[in-house]
């Protein structure tokens, strides 16, 4: 096969995918409604709670859709009609969940903080034992808007100290963060394929407790999103309902059997490694951050945006895009941002490409120090 050309993806995904992922895409031809597709959708079927620990008290159900398709389903099939939401957001996908929320006319109430504060879980108690129609919490594990990893054991604990259900939205920490349900005992988590999980885009998951499929049944307000209902369709037809994106799906098997070699202790190494280099490289030529280094996810950075009249985040991002290297914009947070992730199937030599690039970038529009 052809040599692919290796772009260096900073943004938090669809991530930077590893050659062989990239080819396993090219597959013959097949009907998804052959029996030697649906075994490899029941392999991944089986092998995605593994990930985070969900032994067998968690199943995994897949939906053709970008990430938010994954926790409209969770959302939209979780809460019964006389349910109600406590949602925390500090965060664009935490404002993502109200949307989805109010756009099926979900009561909900939420808990707003700035875009990059921390959740005080005392706080977020308060609002619990003010309004006992709350039946069940949602939170995103790491807010991608600003690289916060958010206190989500905390939240769980607090949760069904109060029998209230979890639904966290675990999209950019998902094979890249440690997650583990036995711990967190989360109802319902939600990832897509393009992400930590480093295959391609096309794939929402929800992993969720087997023991709530009978509650969960007729609760739906979607009928493409339906969990009980991809669930029980894929248990007794071993197919997906719908069409699936047959290519994508190759791909994340590929991507699952290269994450079980690699596991998780090794790629969080690796993301580890990776942020450090980011984070010193980035100091070193005098950026700064929006969150303190307690609170940061070790996969994402959002960084300042400087003052200097030169600086325009447009032309840099022009700049290093032809150079190889795709950076991303601020998404809401408290301060002009830009953000970087090392999400990906990225490494050392990456990192250190970067940096030097974007040190010639400021050579390049004289910058000589960075002003905040
Ligand atoms: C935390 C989080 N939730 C939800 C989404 C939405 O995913 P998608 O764009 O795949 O729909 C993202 C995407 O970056 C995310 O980071």
């Amino acid at each position: 096969m052809e040599t692919i050309k290796r772009n260096i993806l900073l943004n938090p995904g669809p991530a930077t995918t590893s050659d062989t992922v990239k080819q396993a895409m090219v597959v013959p031809d097949i009907c998804p409604r052959e029996t030697e597709f649906c075994d490899i959708m029941n392999s991944i079927k089986l092998d995605l709670p593994k990930v985070v620990n969900g032994q067998d008290d968690y199943v995994a159900v897949l939906f053709a859709s970008s990430g938010t398709g994954g926790v409209e389903s969770a959302i939209t099939s979780a809460v019964p009609k006389d349910g109600k939401m406590l949602i925390v957001e500090n965060g664009s996908y935490g404002t993502r969940m109200c949307k989805i929320a109010e756009r099926y006319s979900i009561p909900y109430i939420s808990y707003s903080i700035a875009y990059g504060d921390y959740p005080d879980v005392k706080a977020i108690e308060l609002l619990i034992k003010n309004d006992k129609s709350i039946t069940h919490l949602a939170v995103i594990d790491h807010e991608t808007t600003t690289g916060m990893r958010n206190p989500v054991q905390a939240i769980c604990d607090l949760a069904h100290k109060y029998n209230i259900e979890v639904i966290v939205d675990c999209m950019s920490s998902y094979a890249g963060l440690e997650i583990d349900l036995q711990q967190w005992k989360a109802e319902y988590i939600i990832s897509s394929s393009n992400k930590c999980i480093q295959g391609m885009a096309g794939l929402s998951f929800v992993i969720f407790k087997k023991s709530l499929l009978d509650k969960i049944k007729g609760n739906a307000r979607s009928f493409y999103f339906d969990l009980y209902e991809q669930y029980s369709g894929f248990q007794k037809s071993g197919q997906m309902q719908f069409t699936p994106p047959v290519q994508v799906v190759y791909a994340l098997r590929k991507a699952m059997d290269e994450f079980f070699v690699e596991t998780l202790p090794g790629r969080r190494a690796r993301y580890r490694q990776n942020y450090e280099s980011l984070y010193n490289g980035l100091e070193n030529l005098g950026f700064r951050f929006l969150l303190p280094e307690a609170q940061q996810s070790g996969i994402l950075l959002a960084i300042l945006e400087p003052k200097n009249p030169e600086y325009n985040f447009d032309v840099m991002h022009d700049f290093l895009y032809h150079r190889n290297f795709t950076i991303y914009p601020g998404k809401g947070a408290k301060e002009a941002t830009f953000r970087l992730s090392v999400l990906g199937d990225l490494h050392k030599s990456d990192i250190e490409g970067f940096l030097s690039t974007l040190s010639d970038y400021l050579v390049e529009v004289r910058i000589n120090k960075l002003v905040y």
